[in-house]
């Protein structure tokens, strides 16, 4: 039996870079996936896909935009096929990307799913049998995966979850997302943006439940005006299958009333829940939570000495910067160094036109809280970069301490999830609105926009 001081189960962003982080620390480090390829759900079928097709259909729909530059597009083909190839290809690069990084850093991958029979054992299930690694520490990194609802089944042809939305080889005459939240305005801009029509059907009376409200509004009216059709406070309770397509059953949410709506693709994106199963879990005495997420310390330990888990697969926000977190500051405790997350300041963005960011509270927390609060806004229509590249949809949100210590941003607007890096650097760091107010931001630049919100807060700003 090969030993390690540390096993990682699952190579996705958590996992990968806990391993590569542990061998820089001189650690003998093994990574078990099971998938096929390295890089987990971010790399293979969600993060980096999703953005691939995003680039190529804003490309696409941007080309019917350019009458107002002075250019004229004759007629604008699309080639799903080569779409999609251009996609795949990225994924594969990025996948032998993590490959070289391991074999630099002398971490071993190994393929096949894994288990752990007893503390100090990883069982790995591949394609030529069982093998089973000693391990001083293992860390389980098993991601997430679609959540369903009940009596829906999603087969990835008709019903698809993101995993089958990013592969469709056929523009959809009429999308129906379900589910308002990041995987459903992303991929349905996507699909609407290539052609097809696409209703956002939403339980709640709002888009992004966890974003700023105001700035959700924002986002909803742009998301409207680009095409996306919303249907918001209804649950879908049932879908039903006929010789011309799908029929969804409607309930409007506190009314006593139900619709149909038909569709030739659904997609269900009303969540994600952890991978836990087969790993022999319940078996070892790895306590869960109710909604089935691993329990874990401070430093990542469960209930079971020697076992740790990071990402999604434990409680918090279920996104790859934030295991990537975890996986860092795991395996530098492991070290015996100060391994540190901080999860008030991990920013989350949503990648549609226009991008809307969010960092810290948002303003319906704040007044939850009965938390004293100052606001400051800037509207994109103000700023003569967001003019000149006619982006001018959205705004930049700042709500702070009344002393200026900044609890959150939220930003909707282009290039809104580079624009709150600023912010999660100034929130991080304990910079005051009147400190990132005092920098200097270039000109003409969308960051003066931040500057600007941050002079608001301050009753100061100059071109509002
Ligand atoms: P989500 O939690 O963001 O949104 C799900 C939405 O579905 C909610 O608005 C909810 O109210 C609604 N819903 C639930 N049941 C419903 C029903 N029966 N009928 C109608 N609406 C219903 O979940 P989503 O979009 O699936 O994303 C899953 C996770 O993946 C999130 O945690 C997200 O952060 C992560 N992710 C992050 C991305 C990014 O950082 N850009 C991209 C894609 C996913």
């Amino acid at each position: 039996m090969k030993s390690y001081d540390l096993v990682v189960i699952g190579g996705g962003p958590g996992g990968y870079v806990a391993a590569i982080r542990a061998a820089q620390l001189g650690m003998s480090v093994a990574c078990v996936e099971g998938r096929g390829a390295i890089g987990g759900t971010c790399l293979n079928v969600g993060c980096i896909p999703s953005k691939a097709l995003l680039t190529s259909s804003a490309k696409f729909a941007e080309l019917s935009q350019m009458a107002a530059h002075g250019i004229g597009v004759e007629s604008a083909t699309l080639d799903l096929a080569a779409m999609m190839g251009r996609k795949d290809k990225i994924v594969g690069d990025l996948t032998k990307g993590i490959a070289y990084l391991f074999k630099k850093n002398g971490v071993d991958l190994i393929e096949g799913w894994g288990s752990i029979p007893e503390p100090g054992v990883v069982k790995v299930s591949g394609s030529d049998g069982n093998t089973l690694l000693s391990a001083a520490n293992t860390l389980i990194a098993t991601g997430s995966e679609p959540a369903s609802l009940p009596g829906i089944d999603i087969d990835e042809t008709d019903i698809l979850s993101s995993t089958g939305a990013l592969a469709l080889a056929q523009v959809p005459q009429h999308l129906v997302v379900i589910g308002a939240g990041v995987i459903g305005l992303e991929l349905g801009q996507v699909w609407s943006r290539l052609g097809a029509k696409v209703t956002v059907v939403e339980y709640l009376d709002r888009i992004l439940p966890g974003n700023d409200g105001e700035i959700a509004k924002l986002a909803q009216r742009a998301l409207t005006k680009r095409g996306l059709k919303f249907q918001l406070g209804r649950k879908l309770t049932g879908i039903e299958r006929g010789a011309d397509g799908l029929k969804l059953s409607l309930e409007r949410v506190g009314k006593d009333s139900t619709e149909t709506l038909e569709a030739d693709k659904v997609l269900v994106a009303i969540g994600r829940r952890p991978v836990t199963r087969g790993l022999g879990l319940d078996a070892l005495g790895v306590a869960t939570n109710s909604r089935g997420f691993i329990e874990v310390n401070d430093a990542f330990m469960t209930s079971v000495q020697g076992v740790y888990a990071i990402g999604d697969c434990t409680p918090g926000p279920m996104l790859a910067h934030k295991a990537e977190e975890d996986g860092v500051a795991c395996a530098e405790m492991l070290a015996g160094k100060a391994g540190h997350v901080e999860y008030n300041t991990v920013p989350g963005v949503v990648y549609t036109d226009p991008e809307v960011a969010s960092l810290g509270a948002t303003e319906e927390v704040l007044k939850e809280a009965g938390t004293d609060y100052i606001t400051g806004k800037f509207n994109f229509m103000a700023n003569s970069r967001a003019r000149s590249s006619g982006e001018t949809d959205g705004a930049v949100k700042v709500l702070a301490a009344p002393d200026g210590t900044i609890l959150g941003a939220h930003i909707c607007g282009a290039h809104g999830g580079d624009l709150i890096a600023e912010l999660v650097l100034a929130m991080t760091k304990g910079v005051s609105v009147e400190e990132v107010a005092r920098t200097c931001h270039a000109h003409p630049a969308l960051g003066e926009a931040v500057k600007e919100a941050c002079l608001d807060a301050l009753g100061r700003a100059i071109h509002a």
